[in-house]
């Protein structure tokens, strides 16, 4: 059943008996906010997909406690999977595993492999440890737009269609996880840059990732689709040291019909000297840090997404680092770079 007045709180017996009655409940991550279900239960993952209109062939995230409970999930545990999980759970890491079959093919939209990450938000934290199952939990967001950071952006869009929201305030890393995938025996693949970084992953597993993250015909993670993550207003992503004129950004064809468009301009670092075609001056961080612009990212497009912009220019950061799950994130928002 909806209820067009979704209830934001910390009330963490009231989310576990709508989970338990197979009911939605968005969580707080320190990624994203976690659209959530019962992930043992096809009849509550359906209502996922119902609610994010996200097609049925894009497979969930199944979320655990800790590496205690991986075993129940995956079949095959490979001694380097268990080493990442032990080193960097609780956190933004998704690791890929061969599946065991008490998860239902639609959470794994099919798929014999299964997604699954320990999440380390304290709150959520809490409740995985009340519950006897574990949580499928994509973006709390409709299918292709930007993911929510704070329990208001799940309230704007999804409502609805929520039996609850779990109120944990905004999303300390910004940035979903980074997903890594053990399933290729010859390789260790990195399907999505994000909140890890390859060099911290690479140094733990003591080899290189090889990184898959840019195959939009065939996304085995559909996060990997070329355009995800987007808001309505146009996006345009430039590189810092080649700024576009007016004639050129109006050569995109965003901004024929109007005469003095309404142009939001995002730089890494605050500035004095914004081109002249720019209306109003954004930055992702306050002095560079990149932390700090992850964490902002998707706040600030999604505010300025509703302040009536006929075009965002962005530019991309500085590709080191988080800089890279950034960039990734800007270009599939992007409606042109
Ligand atoms: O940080 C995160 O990972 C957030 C929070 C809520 O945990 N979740 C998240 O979920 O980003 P979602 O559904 O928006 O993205 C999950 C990605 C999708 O692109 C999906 O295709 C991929 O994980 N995925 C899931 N299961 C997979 C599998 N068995 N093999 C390959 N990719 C998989
Ligand atoms: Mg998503």
């Amino acid at each position: 059943m909806q209820n067009d007045t979704a209830t934001i709180g910390r009330d963490l017996e009231f989310a576990i008996e709508k989970l338990e009655a197979n009911g939605l409940v968005a969580i707080p991550t320190e990624t994203v906010y976690g659209l959530a279900a019962n992930a043992l239960e096809a009849e509550a993952v359906v209502k996922i997909f119902e609610a994010k209109k996200r097609p049925s062939f894009d497979p969930l995230i199944v979320h655990i406690k800790g590496t205690e409970d991986l075993a129940k999930y995956a079949k095959v545990i490979p001694d380097q999977a268990g080493r990442l999980a032990q080193a960097l759970w609780p956190g933004p890491l998704t690791i890929v595993l061969p599946k065991h079959s008490i998860i239902p093919d639609l959470t794994t939209s099919g798929l014999d492999s299964v997604a699954i990450r320990s999440p380390r938000h304290s709150l959520t934290r809490q409740l995985l440890g009340m519950l006897d199952f574990p949580l499928a939990a994509p973006s709390a967001n409709p299918f292709g737009y930007l993911s929510p950071t704070r329990p208001e952006h799940v309230a704007d869009q999804l409502a609805g269609e929520v039996d609850y929201i779990l109120d944990g305030g905004p999303c300390e890393v910004g940035l979903e996880s980074t997903i890594i995938s053990f399933i290729d025996p010859g390789k260790i693949e990195m399907l999505r840059a994000g909140g890890y970084v390859r060099e911290e992953i690479e140094e733990i597993l003591g080899t290189q990732l090889s990184v898959r993250t840019h195959s939009s015909s065939n996304p085995s993670a559909p996060g990997m689709l070329a355009q995800h993550y987007a808001p309505r207003t146009p996006l345009l992503i430039v590189d810092a040291d080649e700024v576009p004129d007016m004639n050129t950004l109006r050569s995109f064809g965003f901004l024929e019909k109007s005469k003095n468009p309404k142009i939001a301009y995002i730089k890494l670092i605050p500035t004095q000297n914004p081109p002249e075609w720019a209306t109003d001056a954004f930055a992702w961080s306050d002095d560079g840090n990149l932390r700090q612009a992850a964490a902002r990212l998707f706040a600030l497009l999604r505010t300025l997404d509703g302040q009536n912009y006929d075009l965002i220019v962005a530019e991309r950061v500085p590709p080191r680092g988080l800089g890279l799950a950034i960039n990734d994130r800007l270009s599939r928002a992007a409606h042109q770079s």
